[in-house]
């Protein structure tokens, strides 16, 4: 009987403790307010399980410059102004966001994810972080254009640097070029 008791009050404590930390405020719900405990990993798991159920696996179009062209104008329009553009500031959007639009032409961004996991993100958005779901306004081949050139956003063709924006692409290249190293984009061409 005690056991029983003592059982009851321990699970009952849990739900009474979260319903407490949400009805007194104690829940972060501002955008610019900390994480919750335990928040971004739940987050990931969850995120990570459903894409890899429903991600589909080979990409529907071929990688060439005609289709990362046409995903560098998709980006351009739906993405860049939280996703950011290669050599441009972050804008006031993306700063004030939580949480943060990865800048998906810093560092390796997307990458190293197979284009059906960006397919799945940009098709299907993801819930509660500000990432819009595009499937009922980008066409199929608009958002497997844009997953690949996302993909090979480390290894562009010039084409697509210049739908990306190709000036502000070569100011930012310059600006990190050694002195008396190859011209900017010299290495692109292969
Ligand atoms: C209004 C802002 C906003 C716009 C516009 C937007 N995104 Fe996002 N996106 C986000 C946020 C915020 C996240 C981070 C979600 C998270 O932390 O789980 C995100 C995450 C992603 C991710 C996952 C990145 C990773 O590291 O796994 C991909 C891929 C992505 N977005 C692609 C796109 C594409 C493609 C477009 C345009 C068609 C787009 N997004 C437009 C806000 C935006």
């Amino acid at each position: 009987m005690k056991f029983l008791v003592g059982l009851i009050l321990g699970l009952a404590i849990i739900p009474a403790g979260l319903y407490f930390y949400f009805s007194t405020g104690s829940a972060p719900v501002a955008t610019s307010a900390q994480a919750m405990p335990f928040e971004k990993r739940l987050a990931k798991m969850a995120l990570d399980a459903r894409v890899k159920k429903e991600a589909p696996g080979d990409a529907a179009l071929p990688v060439n410059d005609a289709n990362l062209v046409a995903g560098a104008q998709v980006y351009q329009q739906q993405c860049a102004v939280c996703h950011g553009l290669p050599g441009q500031q972050i804008t006031a959007i993306a700063k004030g966001m939580f949480p943060k639009p990865p800048q998906l032409f810093h560092g390796k961004g997307v990458t190293d994810d197979p284009p059906g996991e960006t397919y799945w993100k940009a098709a299907n958005g993801i819930r509660l972080t500000g990432m819009p779901a595009f499937k009922s306004s980008l066409s199929d081949t608009e958002l497997w254009q844009v997953s690949l050139l996302l993909a090979n956003a480390d290894k562009l063709p010039a084409a697509a640097q210049a739908a990306l924006g190709g000036a502000t692409q070569k100011q930012a290249n310059e600006k990190t070029a050694s002195p008396g190293s190859h011209p900017p984009d010299s290495h692109h061409k292969k």
